[in-house]
């Protein structure tokens, strides 16, 4: 039987915030191996508020990138859109460019992206959709739809071998023919080792966690779990995009050192349950209203980095939605003559 159609607003912005990431993939090109990651990180965060200062939305952003090392960006409780009456509310978690480094020193696996979460009544407040997690760090285990369907599930605090074990078996593999991808931290030695001595393959990475966390929901990533631990905003991000996937990400807050642990239980409020919780995709990317998009600044395995031929520019970003898990992959053919980039900070329009 047909079911009812239900009042969708998320159709009305999708393809807006698509372009807040083009734009904010495009604007950071332009710094693209040159050394520079501020200014890098400045242009994209310019351009894509430029981009939501013409979306009817009234975003409040719960993610935002910056904190970790007083970087420009797009900050927490920041409003974007154009906040106008009727417009929806959103809550957001954006980031960008996720691998400012990568972008300097032009080095694949760069990519902007941005989660909104709306609620099913516009009138309720979206703020809840996404947490703000207090601290720098958290421990992250993420896999996809295939290893998270059904009996046997891969846990935080399992021996790495009989996660890897759960793994193959699922994705019906030989452990031996695993790939796992982590960032390359000493922070991780011991994971590493683990994974080695199970015999499975290690795709180290300099940066960039959210495509990466990403990359086992995605059909032929050549990766098969992530796992490590990276920031916190990007945690959330990355939820964001493998709940739309269907797949899954385990994460834990983790405080660096004693100080910090000290300071999320005392200035901020933390309680040792709330660092000893384990978070799934749903409890940190809330409700059926999601939307995730990112786009390619250099290549990673979600997207195509940014070429340029004689008359374009050419983007390749992503568009999903958790309400009925569709996938869409976006090339956008921009002409260097015509088109623009609106930045917030003078207003004004930059041609490519
Ligand atoms: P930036 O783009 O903000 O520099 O973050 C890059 C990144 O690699 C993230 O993808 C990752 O979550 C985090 O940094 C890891 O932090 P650290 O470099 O301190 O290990």
């Amino acid at each position: 039987m047909a079911s009812k159609t239900r009042p969708d607003p998320e159709r009305l912005i999708d393809l807006d915030l698509v372009r807040a990431t083009e734009n904010a993939a495009i604007a950071a090109w332009k710094w693209f191996g040159k050394g520079d990651k501020i200014m890098a990180d400045a242009a994209a965060s310019d351009a894509m508020r430029g981009m939501f200062q013409l979306i009817a939305c009234k975003g409040l952003v719960r993610i935002g990138e910056g904190r970790k090392d007083n970087a420009p960006g797009i900050f927490t409780d920041e409003r974007l859109g154009t906040w106008a009456e009727d417009a929806v509310p959103l809550a957001v978690a954006v980031d960008p460019i996720d691998g400012t480094t990568l972008t300097a020193k032009g080095l694949p696996g760069a990519v902007s992206v941005l989660a909104v979460a709306a609620c099913e009544d516009p009138d309720d407040d979206p703020a809840e959709l996404f947490p703000v997690i207090p601290s720098h760090y958290m421990e992250k285990i993420a896999f996809g739809p295939k290893v998270s369907e059904g009996p046997g599930k891969v846990r935080m605090d399992a021996p790495m071998d009989e996660n890897l074990d759960i793994i193959a078996f699922k994705l019906k593999k030989r452990v031996k023919d695993l790939v796992a991808v982590l960032l390359d931290r000493p922070r991780h030695q011991h994971i590493i080792d683990a994974i080695r001595k199970a015999g499975c393959g290690i795709r180290l990475i300099s940066d960039g966690d959210v495509a990466a966390a990403i990359a086992p929901s995605l059909p032929n990533s050549g990766v098969d779990l992530y796992v490590g631990i990276g920031g916190s905003p990007e945690a959330v991000i990355a939820a964001a995009a493998i709940k739309c996937l269907g797949g899954e990400q385990l994460s834990r807050i983790w405080p660096r050192d004693d100080a910090e642990r000290k300071s999320l239980l005392t200035e901020h409020g933390c309680t040792e349950a709330d660092l000893a919780r384990i978070w799934t995709v749903s409890e940190m990317a809330k409700g059926d209203h999601i939307i995730f998009v990112a786009t390619g600044i250099s290549d990673s395995p979600m997207l195509r980095g940014i070429r340029y031929d004689q008359q374009h520019c050419i983007t390749e970003s992503v568009l999903m939605r958790s309400r009925f898990r569709t996938v869409r992959r976006i090339e956008a053919f921009h002409n260097i003559d015509s088109k623009t980039i609106r930045l917030a900070s003078s207003g004004e329009e930059m041609r490519l």
